[in-house]
């Protein structure tokens, strides 16, 4: 099944202003997405934000139905938080380590994931070891499995790293966690919404993800899934009266599914929202959406390198729609700059967001282009003219 693209194009207004290649920052929201949101925000202004809460109920149950769909879950394995870092740490917070204890994870592992790493090998004695990559750049599934023994607590890995097109193979690694009995912790921030996820596959424990990135939600969304096999071995490590029910002065019962992770209070559009954007994805086909992203991507890179002085830096055989390069003498900040002052949005990517990755390879801050399934052949090739502009004015 191929895309729609006319279609598609017309549900994304944002294409109108900008040629948009930050999906890896924040993708433009579909009009339904929008629609949604501002129909669901009317309506508090309308009747009362509670009243409202009540009235569309099941809509609003139904964003975890949507969440599981998308991930091969089931909606009670879900949690809706506000991103993917607190998706992430309250799975990751909820784990008891003990002196000696060892986290494996990737060479490309996000910032705010290592940090807490440091933070709790400081706290607890546990041990951080970064499992090698193989020769294309990839975490070597074959050298975490050598890795493995009977202190190691937890895999967490980054599928698809902020900093470049790389495809961790996640579910090789999910084989071997669980041959071994080992929990999995995997950050799929990146990978949702450009390619199919399915959890059993993967053979992830937890998995966190957010909803403005590739799955074209709002802002301030997304969820953890946790396999409801774990659920009752998690205590999360912050609760209130939504996690955990005051059943006596001296005791709480925690909720028996995923929402023990979520507070009381949320943004009941932006959730509308997520769930809008989860829906349109799944009707158009993660697979069709996959092959796309990569066609875009793969031409990118393509007509990139053929530009004198620029670099394409995405590491892996199998690769995302994350395109990131240099421009020859040019700062990365520069870059964007210029690329926005004739309207064409990209990102960069700082060694401090990767920075086992970024010294490995003496990353500088380098450029990320990140199109999307709704972007166009001729957006790429403007795109490239541009860059090439660039680069031979700085030669
Ligand atoms: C790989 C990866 N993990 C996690 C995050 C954090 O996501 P959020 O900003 O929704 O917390 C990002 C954001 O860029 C990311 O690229």
């Amino acid at each position: 099944m191929s895309i729609d693209l006319q279609r598609v194009r017309a549900d994304t207004i944002g294409i109108n202003n900008r040629l948009h290649f930050n999906n890896a920052g924040a993708a433009l929201m579909p009009t339904p997405v929008l629609e949604a949101m501002t129909g669901y925000l009317r309506r508090e202004a309308e009747i009362g934000g509670y009243e409202t809460a009540i009235e569309q109920a099941e809509r609003l149950d139904g964003v975890y139905a949507s969440v599981a769909r998308l991930l091969g879950a089931a909606p009670d394995e879900i949690a809706i938080m506000e991103n993917a870092t607190i998706a992430w740490q309250m799975a990751f917070y909820a784990l008891a380590f003990r002196p000696g204890d060892r986290i494996l994870t990737a060479q490309a592992e996000y910032a705010a994931n290592y940090v807490a790493f440091l933070q709790v090998a400081k706290r607890t004695g546990a041990v951080i070891e970064v499992v090698p990559n193989d020769e294309s750049g990839a975490l070597s599934a074959e050298a975490l499995e050598r890795m493995i023994d009977e202190r190691v607590r937890l895999i967490a890995i980054t599928w698809v790293p902020t900093n470049g097109g790389l495809v961790n193979p996640a579910a090789a690694v999910g084989k071997t966690a669980r041959k071994h009995g080992i929990l999995y912790l995997l950050d799929a921030c990146q990978a949702v919404g450009q390619m199919p996820v399915d959890v059993a596959e993967l053979g992830c424990d937890m998995l966190s993800a957010t909803g403005r990135k590739f799955l074209r939600g709002p802002r301030g969304t997304g969820f953890l899934y946790v396999r409801r096999e774990l659920m009752q071995r998690l205590e999360p490590p912050l609760i209130d009266h939504f996690a955990a029910k005051w059943t006596a002065p001296d005791r709480y019962e925690l909720r028996p599914d995923a929402r023990r992770f979520e507070t009381w209070e949320n943004n009941y559009a932006a959730r509308l929202g997520l769930g809008v954007a989860i829906d349109y994805a799944l009707s158009i086909g993660m697979s069709p959406i996959m092959a796309r992203c990569r066609l875009l991507a793969d031409l990118l890179r393509t007509e990139l390198l053929r530009i004198p002085g620029v670099v394409v830096h995405d590491l892996g055989v199998e690769r995302a729609a994350i395109v990131t390069f240099t421009v020859g003498g040019v700062d990365a900040e520069v870059v964007l700059a210029r690329m926005s002052a004739e309207g064409i949005n990209v990102s960069t990517s700082k060694p401090s967001s990767t920075l086992l990755d970024a010294r490995a390879r003496s990353l500088p801050s380098i450029v990320r282009a990140s199109p999307h399934y709704y972007n166009s052949e001729e957006e790429v090739l403007r795109f490239v003219q541009a860059i090439a502009r660039l680069a031979g004015s700085s030669r």
